[in-house]
């Protein structure tokens, strides 16, 4: 009896799928919508993304043109693959699109109804944007938070000659990547909190490090549930359940850090001034706002930062060096430059930033060809929409491949290949304007850390290649390195690298 049951009830949700496809296929049928491969029955074009749906998806646009239709499970999804057709996307049409399409990991315990990232466009959205913009990222506050990251990186300097110092008996190089993201890691938690959270002394950092990681790794893994809203509650691949187990310990870790910020308050101890602080007394506009940030809110801002400016930051700087380091001469080039500004003997310092014209036209080139977030984050259409002269319906996935835009023949020459040079003297930036180059995003929705993530990306590898010459590691000197790449939470290097650091002693050259 239950067996027939069990089958009754698999039949109707599979009758049930197929239905919704056919009517959306049917609905689909009568607009124009932009071209694309034609695709499975139920699955649709799931099985033409490979590992690679960056990458993919641009090959698709060879064929079909800038923007293609695609439809992944139940999900009808538009790619956007140009820079004409960008631009066109956030200067006409972005408020049609300024909500985020939201996949089933980040509903652990509720992470989306506080989350930023994944507001609806609307005055939660607003509010905390203003905080961001207004109370955190501002030059000012950036400046005055200077010294939290000159400790990170000199912590980040003596954990690398450590390193080095252990491996190099056995001739290897270290994996750089991991002293990186951990100074970015603990930059945020500096930043936020007032204290570091990789920290090999304390039990609770590296708690809270390793459930980040894990909120890392399940939210960046492709979901079947995400795909078919029938199958949103069987979490057929465990990630949901992954991901509640570590965000809930993240969170919990945090609340904790947040009750005895306010325990202290209460006691009248002196306020830090660090993030924290400002979040706990905020106080809403009397209209459409909260008159206080709940506790929830708070939670999830912060662990919001983490997740969006430290893999983001590292990723790129991981690529930053790896394009170094198969291009020696550029490498030479830019620690020249560096020589010249920053005296012997003394440290690089954020300041000297402004001064590098060649350092950043080497990050720039660098988040052109690998974008950490090489599809933005996805966007949703809030209502029917007429884009490119396609009839978009509402709720569709918009994917804007700033990977295939960084990449467009019409825009850049000779793409593919690593030229810092292209931009010294070009006016081309990462702030939004130009839709040929969108790291960052663009729109409403853009990066709202770009002036946290430029700071802490040049100051980073700036006092990298200061400090040390780099070389490959011996066993893969001679040979081409491994460009391949790894699409998660965000893009990174396939093979890590692994790169043998030498400290550099630099004659005055001033
Ligand atoms: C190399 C560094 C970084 C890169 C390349 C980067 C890139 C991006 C991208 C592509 C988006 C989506 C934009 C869109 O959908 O149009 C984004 C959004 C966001 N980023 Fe960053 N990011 C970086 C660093 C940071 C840092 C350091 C923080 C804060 C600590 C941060 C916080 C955020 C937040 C909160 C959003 C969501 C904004 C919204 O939805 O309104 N990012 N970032």
């Amino acid at each position: 009896m239950e067996l027939v049951s069990s089958l009754v009830s698999v039949a109707i949700v599979l009758l049930t799928a197929l239905g919704i496809v056919l009517w959306a296929k049917v609905s689909n049928l009568k607009r124009k919508l932009p071209p694309g491969p034609p695709g499975w029955p139920v699955f649709g074009h799931m099985f033409n993304l490979g590992s690679d749906p960056h990458m993919a998806t641009a090959k698709l646009g060879e064929r079909y043109g800038p923007v293609i239709w695609l439809r992944l499970g139940s999900i009808n999804t538009m790619v956007i693959l140009s820079a004409k057709a960008a631009a066109e996307f956030f200067k006409n049409h972005d408020l049609s699109f300024a909500d985020r399409k939201i996949i089933g990991t980040m509903h652990s315990h509720d992470y989306h109804q506080s989350s930023l990232a994944l507001a609806p466009y609307g005055s939660f959205w607003r509010m905390l944007r203003r905080i961001c913009t207004v109370e955190m990222f501002v030059q000012k506050k950036i400046n005055e938070t200077e010294s939290f990251r000159r400790k990170c990186v000199d912590d980040m300097m003596l954990w690398i000659e450590e390193e080095a110092n252990n491996v190099m008996e056995e001739g290897g190089g270290i994996q750089v990547t991991r002293f990186i993201f951990l100074a970015s890691f603990n930059m945020v938690g500096n930043l936020m909190l007032s204290r570091d959270l990789v920290d090999p002394k304390s039990k609770t950092a590296s708690e809270f490090y390793t459930a980040m990681m894990g909120v890392m790794e399940w939210s960046g893994k492709p979901n079947i549930s995400d795909l078919f809203g029938f199958l949103k509650s069987f979490d057929l691949q465990g990630l949901k359940r992954k991901n509640d187990r570590d965000m809930g310990k993240a969170m919990e870790i945090v609340s904790a850090f947040v009750k005895e910020r306010m325990n202290e308050q209460k006691e009248g101890q002196e306020k830090r001034k660090d993030f924290l602080d400002v979040l706990l007394e905020f106080e809403g506009n009397g209209k459409d706002e909260p008159d206080k940030l709940s506790e929830h809110n708070i939670n999830v801002f912060i662990l919001e930062m983490f997740l969006a400016g430290s893999e983001t930051t590292s990723s790129t700087a991981e690529w930053v060096l790896t394009e170094l380091l198969h291009h020696p001469e550029e490498m030479t080039k830019v620690q020249a430059e560096i020589d010249k500004v920053v005296e012997a003997g003394k440290k690089f310092e954020e300041k000297d930033i402004d001064k590098l014209p060649y350092l950043q036209a080497v990050v720039k080139e660098g988040l052109r060809l690998h974008p950490p977030i090489p599809f933005l984050i996805p966007r949703r259409a809030t209502c029917d929409a007429n884009f490119m002269d396609y009839q978009i319906p509402t709720n569709t996935q918009v994917l804007v491949n700033a990977w295939a835009i960084g990449r467009d023949p019409d825009c850049w020459d000779d793409p593919t290949s690593f030229k810092p040079q292209r931009f010294i003297g070009s006016k081309v930036d990462y702030k939004g304007q130009n839709f040929e180059y969108i790291p960052f995003g663009a729109g409403r929705r853009m990066c709202v850390g770009i002036s946290l993530g430029h700071r802490m990306l040049h100051f980073m590898l700036g006092s990298l290649l200061h400090e040390f010459d780099w070389e490959l590691d011996g066993s893969i000197k001679g040979k081409p390195i491994d460009m391949r790449e790894r699409v998660g939470s965000t893009m990174r290097k396939f093979v890590p690298l692994k790169a043998v650091p030498r400290k550099r002693i630099v004659l005055n050259s001033h």
